[in-house]
């Protein structure tokens, strides 16, 4: 449906009531992962899959949210909202009111409907789209604009505080900031960020290997656990190290003997890919292209082999696309543990690759996969 006139409808014929239309992307992530919790580096791009947003104010005091996709209406008292998750899909709207109000915002009756096309589960940041376009709905209708480094805040909160997923900023704050045909490098130390055109001629083709991922998992939770304590046992020597963001190769060359052998290999990954990141944003600007995808290829490699945060399937999403025409680079992209590859293509060859590749991989796996063919897009905004 992605058609905000359609969602204008429904909301209307559902509340009968004029709706304010919002929209928040989903994103892939080029490179830089599991990097921003460590006050790193990352680079993303917002994408043309987005939740949608319509909102109107009630006057009977309650709350209503309604989830097309899932075709299911959950009604609240505005002055008594839940204060803890049900793994429900409502947990992500709910959880950014419930930031919004510890923040001294007094939450309104009004109407929400929600609807997406971020596929769930692969690695897209579906959730982060929910919760930025809720955020930037019910501040809407509230008459607030709040920057986008700031409401990408308080999203991340409402998924760390209320959902109980232990996440960066990376998701969020791309949904909030993108930029149409642009990547945006984030130095998470501060949310200083750069964008960088991405050329003309390069495709963003994102490979969905069909493998769910989940970061409320615990796989997330316990890399992101070693990952702080190599840092822990680094900054026994140079207390400077506050994060992996401030230690170096040369730390692990030093201390790494007293880190636990799975432990140290999770920070190699994370140091080393603070430094891919960094040079290839350089390489982005400068439209060298064959640099960003060689730097896409270690950065893979790093992911799956010292990280082990891939899978077999994603390995092969990877490895098949190695020799086919006009691939520039590719990689898992996301949390890990399955979801998408992202290929960076020649334009010209993008159709093609995404047909050769979704054959191999069906062949390969016997999974059928979904492969888009994607642009960076627009972050938060509203459809007037
Ligand atoms: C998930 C998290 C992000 C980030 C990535 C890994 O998408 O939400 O904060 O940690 O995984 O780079």
């Amino acid at each position: 449906m992605k058609d905000p006139a359609a969602l204008r409808t429904l909301h209307e014929n559902r509340f009968h009531a004029v709706p304010q239309i919002f929209a928040a992307p989903g994103r892939v992530n080029l490179i830089g992962e599991h990097t921003d919790y460590a006050e790193g580096f990352v680079m993303p791009a917002a994408i043309d899959f987005a939740t949608l947003t319509a909102i109107s104010p009630r006057d009977d005091g309650q709350v209503v949210l309604y989830a097309e996709n899932f075709g299911e209406e959950r009604s609240f008292p505005a002055n008594a909202l839940p204060t803890s998750p049900t793994s429900h899909w409502s947990d992500y709207p709910l959880g950014v009111l419930s930031i919004l109000a510890g923040e001294g915002y007094a939450i309104p009756a009004f109407s929400l409907t929600l609807w997406g096309d971020v596929p769930l589960g692969a690695g897209l940041s579906s959730s982060a789209a929910v919760e930025v376009a809720t955020a930037i709905a019910v501040t809407g209708l509230l008459g607030v604009t709040i920057p986008g480094p700031q409401l990408a805040l308080l999203c991340q909160r409402a998924e760390n505080e209320f959902v109980g997923a232990n996440c960066g900023i990376m998701d969020q704050f791309i949904s909030a900031n993108g930029a149409v045909d642009h990547a945006l490098l984030l130095d998470c130390r501060d949310l200083s960020y750069t964008l960088a055109p991405i050329p003309e001629e390069m495709a963003l083709v994102i490979a969905n290997t069909m493998v769910k991922h989940a970061i409320t998992g615990g796989e997330y939770g316990s890399r992101r656990a070693e990952v702080e304590e190599a840092c822990r046992i680094l900054a026994t020597h140079r207390p400077e190290i506050k994060f992996l963001r401030d230690a170096t190769v040369a730390d692990l060359e030093a201390w790494g003997h007293e880190i636990p052998p799975d432990a140290l290999k999770r920070a190699r990954h994370v140091i080393t890919e603070n430094q891919r990141t960094v040079d290839a944003a350089k390489a982005l600007m400068q439209g060298d292209l064959p640099t960003l995808g060689r730097l896409m290829h270690e950065a893979h490699i790093s992911y799956s082999k010292d990280f082990e945060a891939s899978c077999v399937e994603a390995d092969t999403m990877v490895e098949l696309a190695q020799d086919l025409p006009g691939l520039i680079g590719a990689r898992l992209t996301g949390g890990g543990f399955g979801g998408c590859t992202v290929n960076v293509v020649e334009k010209a060859h993008a159709t093609e690759f995404a047909a050769s590749l979704a054959s191999r991989y069906k062949q390969a796996t016997g999974i059928d996969p979904q492969i888009f063919i994607c642009h960076a897009s627009a972050g938060a905004h509203r459809i007037s």
